[in-house]
């Protein structure tokens, strides 16, 4: 084969399953949560493996905060021991961890485990890991719009000047690439509030399969699918025989 093998840059996954998995099998909600942190482990590493650089995975968002309190509280907690238990091995692998969202409605526990993993993994240049965690993509962008409102009002930023490249520049997302592909599991095809602006032209994958059971297969099989997609961003095929 001489055409080489398209790799996204940016793969961002939607993790959804964790509490039909669990009711499955007659088990608490919370209990599918720690079943899908395992599933993470095996997909950042490869991610790594396959040598995309950015991967941003929904782990927790604004709505969910109107979950059951038990819940909330142990996503939460669950975050804290992943952190603990898997800061080194993430430092050892070269990946660089960075928490996306808002930061008010932690406790000062989460906060601390953020400001840790983000300051001890910093150096990492393998694998960019980026947690949307409080994330919602129209919060985002209100706190964008809000921004660059404050901006203009200062006389730092001219009106005529705000472009799709600035607004970029405003986001949560800012000097990260859009995402190539975009995977969310569990056979829901929806984006639920996940990089609405960033996902404009990313190319889309929803399998069935719920999150705790995505293995380092299924990561493979969507960057074959990836593979196989022609992006064309609207504009028309190029005539193989052209290029
Ligand atoms: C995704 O799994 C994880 C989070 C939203 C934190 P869910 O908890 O949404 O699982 P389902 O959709 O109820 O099965
Ligand atoms: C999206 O899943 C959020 C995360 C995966 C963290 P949800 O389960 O919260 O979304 P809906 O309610 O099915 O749209
Ligand atoms: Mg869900």
């Amino acid at each position: 084969m001489s055409e080489k093998r398209s790799i996204p840059k940016h793969v961002a996954i939607i993790m959804d399953g964790n509490g039909r998995w669990a009711k499955q099998r007659g088990k608490e909600r919370y209990e599918g949560h720690i079943a899908g942190a395992k599933a993470v482990d095996a997909v950042v590493r490869a991610a790594g493996v396959a040598g995309i650089e950015y991967l941003t995975l929904y782990t927790f968002s604004t709505e969910n905060w109107g979950r059951p309190q038990a819940e909330i509280d142990a996503i939460m907690e669950l975050f804290c021991s992943m952190v603990a238990s898997k800061a080194d091995e993430l430092v050892a692998e070269g990946v660089n961890v960075k928490i996306m969202g808002e930061r008010n409605r932690f406790s000062q526990k989460v906060l601390d485990m953020i400001n840790h993993i983000e300051t001890v993994t910093a150096p990492g240049k393998r694998l960019n890991l980026i947690l949307a965690f409080n994330y919602s993509s129209r919060r985002e962008m209100v706190l964008a719009l809000q921004d660059i409102a404050r901006r203009v009002k200062e006389g730092e930023v001219k009106i005529e000047d705000i472009d799709e490249a600035l607004f970029s520049d405003s986001l949560m997302t800012a000097g990260v690439p859009d995402p190539d592909l975009i995977i969310r599991t569990s056979g829901e095809y929806r984006l639920s509030n996940f990089l609405l602006w960033q996902a404009s032209y990313s190319e889309m994958y929803f399998p069935e399969v719920l999150w705790p059971d995505f293995g380092e297969e299924d990561f493979q099989r969507a960057l074959n699918i990836y593979a196989s997609r022609e992006r064309r961003y609207g504009l028309v095929t190029k005539d193989k025989e052209e290029r």
